[in-house]
């Protein structure tokens, strides 16, 4: 049966039809307005229009950066999008006025489980999936099964707090990981030093022509890969806080692998080698147990989608 994922995100909605195999057959995407959640609804339902011309489609799953309820139909909440216990599945299929079913799942569960089933988890039973973007998302595969909690809400890792009286947070808390650990902190460092250091940041700033407010996270990959020092810091900061982090949950959780999703896996080892070292040092009793493997993902910006499509057939 083939399915169509949905992924939303803080800025953009990305689309496709999926087959069992993981494979995806036909994509779209989308810009979208995070403050406004019915404008949402209406991009999933032209991207639906849109894919289901040319397939049958026997399931939709949306794949949602928010805490999703357990019976996967609403968004309780979200810190980066304006959901307030919003009935997602109701709205779009209302909108797209069909009787394929809708199903809803936190966005870093879907990549997770992509990665587990399609991607570079292939082997492993215990893993945990990092969704490196707007926010800082987790997903948690215990014994080969997908952990949600008692109430689907499982796995945020993003809002543990990692800095006592740090950076706000969208989730009403101050310093959460993902105040830290996402490609928004990236953002925020960058324009920070473009201001407080400007001579430092002349490559990033050149990138984006003079304008502080223009610098994104690809652009300072961008910098990064070329040689600047100032951005090869910020991304190293940011794998930094990656791996540290992580070595916490794997306090809690003995994974065998990690997994960095998100766009800035587009920096490849300018993150990934600062995190590997990260892990390494903040893990609790170092040299006396085995040690996760931590990995870029492989199905990259693809992962929501496919994960989406798959758990909804399930
Ligand atoms: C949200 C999660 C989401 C993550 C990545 C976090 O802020 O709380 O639900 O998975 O961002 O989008
Ligand atoms: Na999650
Ligand atoms: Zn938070």
């Amino acid at each position: 049966m083939y399915a169509i994922g949905v992924d939303i995100g803080g800025t953009k909605i990305a689309a496709g039809v999926v087959d069992e195999q993981g494979n995806i057959l036909a994509q779209t995407r989308v810009s979208t307005e995070p403050d406004d959640a019915s404008s949402i609804d209406q991009a999933i339902s032209d991207v639906y229009r849109e894919l289901s011309k040319d397939y049958e489609v026997g399931a939709i799953g949306l794949a949602a950066a928010g805490f999703v309820s357990p019976d996967r139909t609403s968004v309780l909440f979200a810190p980066n999008i304006a959901w307030r216990d919003y009935p997602i599945a109701d709205r779009v299929a209302a909108l797209i006025g069909t009787d394929v079913p809708i199903v809803v799942e936190n966005d870093a569960n879907a990549a997770g489980w992509a990665e587990f089933r399609f991607g570079v988890g292939q082997q492993a039973s215990d893993m945990l999936m990092l969704t490196v973007g707007t926010g800082l998302g987790g997903a948690i595969i215990v014994d080969n099964k997908l952990v949600r909690g008692r109430w689907g809400v499982a796995a945020e890792v993003g809002h543990m707090r990692v800095v006592p009286s740090g950076h706000y947070c969208g989730c009403g808390h101050e310093g959460c990981w993902e105040q830290y650990a996402s490609g928004s902190a990236l953002v925020r460092d960058a324009k920070a030093a473009a201001i407080a250091r400007p001579r430092e940041a002349i490559a990033i700033l050149d990138l984006a022509e003079g304008q502080v407010e223009a610098i994104t996270g690809p652009l300072v990959t961008r910098a990064a890969q070329s040689g600047d020092p100032l951005s090869i810091e910020l991304l190293a900061d940011l794998g930094r806080w990656i791996g540290e982090g992580a070595a916490s949950v794997a306090a809690l959780l003995d994974p065998e692998l990690i997994v960095i999703g998100g766009g800035v896996g587009a920096a490849g080892d300018l993150l990934l080698k600062p995190a590997r070292e990260a892990y390494g040092s903040a893990l609790p009793a170092r040299g006396h147990r085995p040690e996760a493997r931590i990995e870029l993902a492989a199905l990259g910006n693809e992962a929501g989608i496919v994960g989406a499509a798959d758990l909804a057939r399930i």
